[in-house]
């Protein structure tokens, strides 16, 4: 620490994908700055944000890029995810529609990602359980049958928010 010129052993480039308000900017939000806000606006376009890990005493430096979950909003597909090593696809458990689209997403990341990219599917908003609409055995068994790992997380209470990101890099590396 304070050590500005710190030596990166490891870039991962992480990409969040998902449909619109699902919580992709509030989740990486939460993990770069321990920040959340409420009235999130739509992404427009790609933003990333980087956060500087040690991972058995290696220096990683995780970028992540989010983009916009709606179609019109969205970034160049090839461009985004070129040199992706790991990739969070996100619902929210509160909308069904959201989780059923993860096939769709899946198909458009394994089409167009390196073929070794670490996957881990996110059912965000844990903090809603009573407005639930995805049971978790509904996405425990799709993430297996996709070979995902999967996590529930909430942005806004901070559940197992850097759990998520640190087992994913970790996987990665
Ligand atoms: P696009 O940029 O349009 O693709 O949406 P997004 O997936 O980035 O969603 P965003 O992070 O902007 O969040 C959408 C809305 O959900 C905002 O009002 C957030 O405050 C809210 N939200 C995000 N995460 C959580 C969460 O864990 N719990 C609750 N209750 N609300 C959340
Ligand atoms: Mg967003």
């Amino acid at each position: 620490y304070g050590d500005y010129n710190q030596k990166i052993d490891y870039v991962f480039k992480i990409v969040l994908i998902g449909d619109s308000a699902v919580g992709k900017s509030q989740l990486l939000a939460r993990f770069a700055r321990n920040e959340f806000n409420l009235d999130s606006k739509a992404t427009i376009g790609v933003e990333f944000q980087t956060k500087t890990l040690i991972i058995d005493n290696k220096t990683v430096k995780a970028q992540i890029w989010d983009t916009a979950g709606q179609e019109r909003y969205r970034a160049v597909t090839s461009a985004y995810y070129r040199g992706a090593v790991g990739a969070m696809l996100v619902y929210d458990l509160t909308k069904r529609q959201s989780f059923d689209h993860m096939a769709r997403w899946l198909e458009e990341l394994r089409g167009h990602a390196d073929k070794n990219i670490v996957i881990m599917l996110i059912g965000n908003k844990c903090d809603l359980g009573s407005l639930r609409a995805v049971p978790i055995e509904d996405a425990q068994e799709f993430a297996e049958r996709e070979n995902l790992f999967f996590m529930e997380t909430s942005a806004l209470e901070s559940t197992n928010v850097e759990t998520a990101f640190m087992s994913l890099l970790k996987e990665i590396y």
